[in-house]
């Protein structure tokens, strides 16, 4: 989609004064609801539910209580010396690998379980990929009461092993799924259908910023929590980073980190996406950097698809990132030209995993090794200046897979 230089000025002096998403639901020219009627008495349930009890002081005091004492937020900010020496750039860590159950996702699971139990809901479904986002599920709903079910692609339960165990620990049925890809974008649709079937007492957790509105916007309000810190503790200890980077799945961390920063217009926000095995279409899962406009999981958005506009099956090494489509918001701050989007290869995501092991002696999950290579990139284009990296989460999930792309067969397995 191209638009010319007044209609792109327009489009972000209206995100930068907040008015997206609209009364529609659309973030300019993306989002909204492409939704089945069945579905829509859920979703106005949904959207109400969110206007009304998101901004209340009850609801707000108990959300800051659980991320304070069962999350462990605020997260901290870590000096990465090592990092430092190695790219000739001053490197901060925004550590989402700290929260409870080891990434961002808890952010989003605790504010939305508290949302089911405040409209009644007697059971929660949710989707995940690699994981995480269920852990997280699984453990909100545990703590608030509520049987939870998540659906969870066949190729990721294989992929992703030590969650699939954690989550039945925490009490929730995985369910794995056959059908599509075997990966998220076919979870998704599982875990819709289910809703779909008892719209009333069923809550659907989306556990990224997609899915109709209200959720790329529920979602968006759940992790800004990330960069409000993140720019409080910055401006604390150094001052304001010169760019910003997160990793781009469906772009729940990204937003997160990044909703704080826009207006800072001098601080440049990198999203980086996965740039798998190459540029073609199906060996990757770079949706902003190769996709078009079209309609997924219920929003208008950019989408990897084909010249039949058939939806391409994706390729990265990281579960989290394996995804066709991109939330609304990033389609817009792409539009607009606010944030860069750059893509790091399966390669260069497991080369900067190493790295920040032995630097820092952190290991950071796949996803986020996404951002750390695109950091580092930019660093070797522009020395000297002041990073902050989003550290979505922790790589012990990866275990399985780092063991098969021990170093010297990585090679060949890029190749294959
Ligand atoms: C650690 C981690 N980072 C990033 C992501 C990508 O999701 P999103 O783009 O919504 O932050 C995932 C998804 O599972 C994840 O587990």
């Amino acid at each position: 989609m191209a638009i010319d230089a007044e209609e792109r000025e327009r489009l972000l002096a209206a995100l930068l004064a907040g008015r997206f998403p609209d009364g529609d639901g659309r973030f300019g020219p993306y989002g909204g609801q492409y939704i089945p009627e069945t579905l829509m008495p859920a979703v106005r349930r949904l959207a109400d539910g969110v206007r009304d009890l998101l901004p209340s002081a009850a609801f707000q005091a108990r959300l800051a209580e659980e991320l304070a004492t069962w999350v462990g937020r605020p997260t901290a900010l870590t000096h990465a010396p090592g990092l430092s020496a190695r790219w000739g750039a001053d490197v901060w860590l925004k550590r989402e690998d700290l929260a409870h159950t080891g990434a961002h996702k808890i952010n989003n699971a605790i504010g939305q379980a508290l949302l089911a139990e405040a409209l009644g809901a007697r059971r929660i479904v949710a989707e995940t990929g690699a994981g995480q986002h269920g852990v997280a599920a699984a453990a909100a709903c545990a703590r608030v009461g509520l049987p939870c079910v998540v659906y969870m692609g066949e190729v990721d339960t294989e992929r992703q092993a030590p969650n699939v165990e954690r989550m039945r620990r925490l009490g929730a049925e995985v369910v794995p799924v056959t059908s599509g890809d075997r990966t998220l974008r076919a979870a998704i649709d599982e875990a819709i259908r289910d809703w779909v079937a008892d719209p009333q007492g069923t809550y659907y957790l989306l556990g990224s910023a997609i899915g109709p509105h209200p959720y790329p916007y529920l979602v968006r309000e759940l992790q800004s929590v990330i960069g409000r810190e993140a720019r409080a503790q910055m401006q604390e200890r150094v001052g304001r980073p010169q760019a910003v980077f997160a990793c781009v799945g469906g772009g729940s961390n990204a937003i997160g980190l990044f909703h704080a920063f826009l207006a800072d217009r001098e601080v440049a926000l990198v999203g980086v996406e996965a740039g798998g095995k190459g540029a073609a279409l199906g060996q990757n899962a770079a949706t902003i950097h190769g996709g078009r406009p079209g309609v997924l999981h219920g929003n208008y958005s950019l989408l990897l698809y084909d010249d039949d506009g058939l939806i391409q099956e994706t390729h990265s090494v990281s579960a989290g990132l394996d995804y066709p489509g991109v939330g609304p918001e990033h389609a817009l701050l792409k539009l607009v030209g606010r944030v860069d989007y750059v893509t790091a290869t399966d390669t260069e995501a497991l080369d900067a995993l190493d790295e920040c092991c032995v630097a820092e002696g952190i290991l950071p999950a796949l996803e986020s090794a996404h951002a750390l290579a695109g950091a580092k990139r930019y660093a070797a284009a522009h020395p000297g200046t002041r990073l902050l990296i989003g550290m979505s989460g922790r790589g012990d999930k990866d275990m399985p897979i780092l063991s098969r792309y021990a170093r010297r067969e990585r090679a060949d397995d890029a190749a294959a």
